[in-house]
């Protein structure tokens, strides 16, 4: 009786089985636990496994402690996901020999485990991204620059044929006079080239123009030009600055742009171009998105007194996006307008660019309908004047 006292009072599962693997002895806690256990008639292996019909493991650890005489330990999980960390000590009774078996309960451990696991794991996945990100940053960032020098020679050179063709024109005429209108150009006509030219002229610009653009997406991709110097900047004017840098563009989408500033904004700490460059990227995906002049753009600049912060929305009435993109629209290079010369850089850095400034971006969309962009940016501290 002193024995089961004892071990009673031990903290823990411990357990007494006989050769036959019935359970003799089960201490007070264990009993807790099983609430079914009959000493002298439990299956050993039926607390892990109900109903077990006297199965054992191969390699069962209580037998092999009877065989060798030397303690054993182990693990037992359960067709319920609980696992168990066993350990066995041989104890030569007066009567019959006996294993008492020591069960730890580490599911929590072991779940805890597995769950520190998969975080070090997406950890991983999350630092080769990041990599092969800056790698791909390095690529494009180096692309965009040996791209540059030719497309601005191209720009160069263009102007200057196109001065050097106008003043070629007058004694063009001239020659063309004399010939009777029968000079040909390049395999055409004079006066057919002549027509033709300005047009030739602007489309080599255009694309020119076009390179321009993607290349300056790319350099930005790379986050090297991006400046991380911060100074308190006026929203309102960085909002107002990128609405008359993409004032053409408004002009040819809408009829309908409106923007509303809240009076006596805070400033926000940050770098303007940056900001700009944000703004400018949201206003060109809202005027790229609508597909009628008669919808509209809308742009309100408000400070959200709670939250401390600056917000910025611009929503449209354009096309909006399906609500499965919707996860897409910020990883660098997702573009629905490949064919017209979409990079799908702009959202990728204007998230850089908004993280970075301990900001957040949120869409929301409904197809048909148009798209609503809610920029935050915290603001200064506000001293608030007594009286
Ligand atoms: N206002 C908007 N309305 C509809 N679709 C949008 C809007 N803004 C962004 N998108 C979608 O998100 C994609 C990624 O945008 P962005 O990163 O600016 O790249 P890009 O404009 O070069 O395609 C766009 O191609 C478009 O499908
Ligand atoms: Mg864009």
């Amino acid at each position: 009786m002193d024995y089961r006292r004892a071990l009673d009072a031990v903290a823990g599962l411990i357990v007494e089985v006989d050769k036959n693997l019935i359970i003799t002895l089960a201490n007070r806690e264990t009993q807790n636990r099983w609430t079914s256990i009959a000493e002298g008639n439990t299956f050993f292996y039926d607390l892990f496994f109900p109903g077990s019909k006297n199965r054992k493991p191969r390699d069962c650890i209580v037998e092999k402690t009877f065989k060798s005489g030397e303690p054993q330990s182990g693990e037992i999980e359960t067709p319920g996901g609980d696992v168990f960390n066993v350990r066995t000590n041989y104890l030569n009774g007066k009567d019959s020999p006996k294993v008492v078996v020591h069960i730890i309960d580490i599911t929590e451990r072991v779940e805890l485990e597995k769950k520190l696991e998969a975080i070090s794991r997406k950890h991983h996945d999350q630092l080769l991204q990041a990599d092969k990100m800056i790698s791909l940053g390095i690529l494009a960032s180096g692309m965009a620059h040996e791209i540059n020098n030719p497309n601005n020679s191209i720009m160069l050179n263009v102007s200057v044929l196109q001065k050097a063709w106008n003043s070629i024109i007058p004694i063009l005429n001239e020659f063309s006079r004399e010939k009777e209108g029968n000079m040909v150009i390049g395999g055409m006509k004079y006066e057919k080239m002549k027509k033709k030219m300005p047009r030739l002229f602007s489309g080599i610009q255009e694309s020119s123009k076009k390179i321009q653009r993607i290349v300056n997406d790319l350099k930005y991709f790379s986050g090297k030009d991006l400046i991380t110097i911060k100074k308190e900047v006026d929203i309102e004017s960085v909002v107002r600055s990128a609405i008359s840098l993409t004032g053409n563009m408004i002009h040819k989408s809408t009829r309908n742009f409106k923007a509303v500033y809240e009076k006596e904004l805070p400033n926000v700490m940050g770098n303007f171009q940056n900001l700009e460059q944000v703004i400018i990227n949201l206003v060109q995906n809202a005027c790229q998105a609508l597909d009628n002049p008669g919808n509209g753009i809308f742009i309100t600049v408000t400070y959200d007194r709670n939250s401390g912060e600056i917000v910025i929305v611009v929503k449209d009435e354009g096309i909006g996006i399906p609500e499965k993109d919707l996860k897409y629209i910020l990883e660098p290079f997702y573009t629905t307008k490949r064919s017209s010369g979409g990079t799908g850089l702009g959202l990728y850095m204007s998230s850089k660019i908004i993280n970075d400034h301990g900001g957040t971006i949120h869409f929301n969309s409904t197809p048909g309908k148009g798209t609503f962009v809610e920029v935050r940016l915290p603001a200064v501290d506000v001293i608030v004047q007594p009286g």
